[in-house]
């Protein structure tokens, strides 16, 4: 069997907390830079051919085959959340790998081109736009507004990745909006990755297959006060925008909770932030999420509602920016049934989580998502887990995918 487990132990301390045992592999820092030379390694080893696009996407093909020819790909992405687990992204790409390795052993000669990806800034962990290379890759997103996007300490996406270089130019050199060229060709792309969330322990099974992503958005409230002394200024005399965060937090919370939705804040950042100030300022990011693109506008509307009454009553001011939104998603139905039979008839189901593969499945390519068990249930978190045997079938889960794919 491919190597799965050695190439799972060279990543292993790439970006570890030594704290927390949770992981920081933010775009363009020093352990999401270690990780992308281990790919070109993993690529080269293997006799692929590496091409990275102006945004620092990164896909390794099979000889044999054209660029520009009909492709598969697969992959995932390899930075994480601020102290995320191993499995989310590096998974899908590791075992991209090895089921690249799988298909060789089995003397599988691939008619069309194969290759890996590993899509940058999937989480928007560092510029705040989920999905951000995917969506430039595809041209979702255009360089002209994306280069001016900055990470917390005010650096320009800009100034840390080179880009197409000429104004609205999307990165192909031909400024016509369809994307890096990286992807062209690509006519089915299939990503693995860890579940995040309990589906697969209740069914008992290590892997499945998803058939759609909740539609998801994150929501910047900008909550202004007025800062004052925290032992002078009478209760009622302040205009504490501490408070109106505070009950909104509750009222998202409530929403989500009656309606069997999801909404988040998980970000605050509170200026001036002296403890003995009323503050003048409180910044909050809502992610929300729900089953459908109304339920979304819905949820985030009933929100912003009970924030603005409540921001009345305390004396502040709200002001809510939608910095990246994520539509629903449905995978080519085709495909997923079509992989869920080819794989003995797995458990099909949705998931909450966001993932490059629903950009490339908005953008017109065929996609379709594997799902390994998580027997701890948590994501985005330290607490992040994937038995080895689990691993291993999702990778002969793939190489099975593939062989239908390619041959
Ligand atoms: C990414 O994993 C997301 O769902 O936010
Ligand atoms: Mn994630
Ligand atoms: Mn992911």
């Amino acid at each position: 069997m491919a190597d799965f487990e050695g190439m799972w132990r060279d990543l292993a301390p790439i970006g570890r907390s030594a704290s927390t045992g949770g992981y920081v592999r933010q775009p363009w820092h020093a352990a999401e830079l270690e990780l992308r030379a281990w790919f070109r390694e993993a690529a080269a080893a293997r006799g692929l051919t590496v091409e990275e696009d102006p945004f620092g996407n990164l896909a390794a093909w099979l000889p044999g085959h054209e660029r520009g020819t009909e492709a598969v790909l697969t992959g995932s992405h390899l930075d994480s959340v601020l102290d995320g687990g191993a499995y989310d992204g590096p998974l899908g790409v590791v075992s991209a790998f090895a089921a690249l390795d799988l298909l060789r052993e089995r003397g599988v000669a691939p008619t069309r081109r194969l290759g890996v990806a590993a899509f940058v800034e999937e989480e928007g962990s560092r510029f705040g736009r989920a999905c951000l290379g995917s969506r430039l890759a595809v041209g979702a997103a255009t360089w002209d507004a994306a280069r001016e996007l900055t990470d917390r300490e005010g650096v320009r996406l800009g100034d840390v990745v080179q880009g197409p270089g000429d104004a609205g130019d999307d990165g192909d050199g031909a400024g016509d909006g369809t994307g890096s060229g990286l992807l062209d060709g690509v006519a089915t792309y299939v990503e693995l990755h860890v579940e995040q969330g309990r589906g697969l322990i209740d069914l008992d099974a290590p892997v499945g297959v998803h058939d759609g992503i909740w539609p998801h958005g994150r929501y910047r409230y900008d909550i202004a006060g007025r800062a004052d002394h925290a032992g002078t200024t009478r209760m009622e005399d302040r205009a504490d925008p501490m408070l109106t965060f505070a009950m909104t937090a509750l009222a998202a919370n409530k929403q989500a909770r009656v309606r069997g939705q999801r909404a988040t804040f998980g970000r605050l950042d509170v200026r001036p932030g002296g403890t003995n100030a009323v503050p003048s300022q409180v910044t909050a990011w809502l992610d929300a999420r729900a089953e459908s693109d109304a339920e979304l506008a819905a949820l985030v509307a009933d929100i912003e509602r009970q924030a603005t009454e409540r921001a009345g009553r305390d004396g502040t001011t709200v002001t809510v920016t939608a910095e990246s939104v994520s539509g629903e998603v449905a995978f080519d139905p085709a495909l997923r049934d079509r992989l869920a039979a080819r794989l003995g008839g797995v458990p099909v189901l949705p998931t909450q989580a966001g993932h490059d593969a629903g950009i490339l499945q908005e953008a017109g390519i065929a996609t379709a998502m594997l799902f390994v068990r998580n027997p701890s249930g948590v994501s985005h978190s330290p607490y992040e887990r994937a038995e080895t045997a689990d691993c291993l079938a999702g990778v002969v889960a793939l190489a099975d995918a593939l062989t239908g794919l390619v041959t």
